[in-house]
């Protein structure tokens, strides 16, 4: 199986929580950026699973939110 995502690969050190937490904070940012890209192919073509999406992309973007720490 051939990955694209290389944040999230597993490291040396496991102990590397903010290596982690960057990590997931990068799958969030690509799944926010996949449902963006559905939303506006499925605008005009089917509102329930725009409706569906724009659900998913609220959770993704709350999930973004948790993690950011400044
Ligand atoms: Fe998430």
């Amino acid at each position: 199986m051939k990955t694209n995502q290389k944040s999230l690969q597993p490291i040396e050190d496991t102990t590397d929580v903010e290596y982690v937490i960057r990590g997931v904070i990068d799958a969030e940012n690509s799944a926010i950026e996949g449902y963006n890209k559905l939303i506006k192919e499925w605008d005009g073509v089917d509102y329930v699973t725009q409706d569906l999406v724009i659900t998913l992309l609220a959770d993704e973007q709350s999930h973004r939110t948790v993690l950011r720490v400044t």
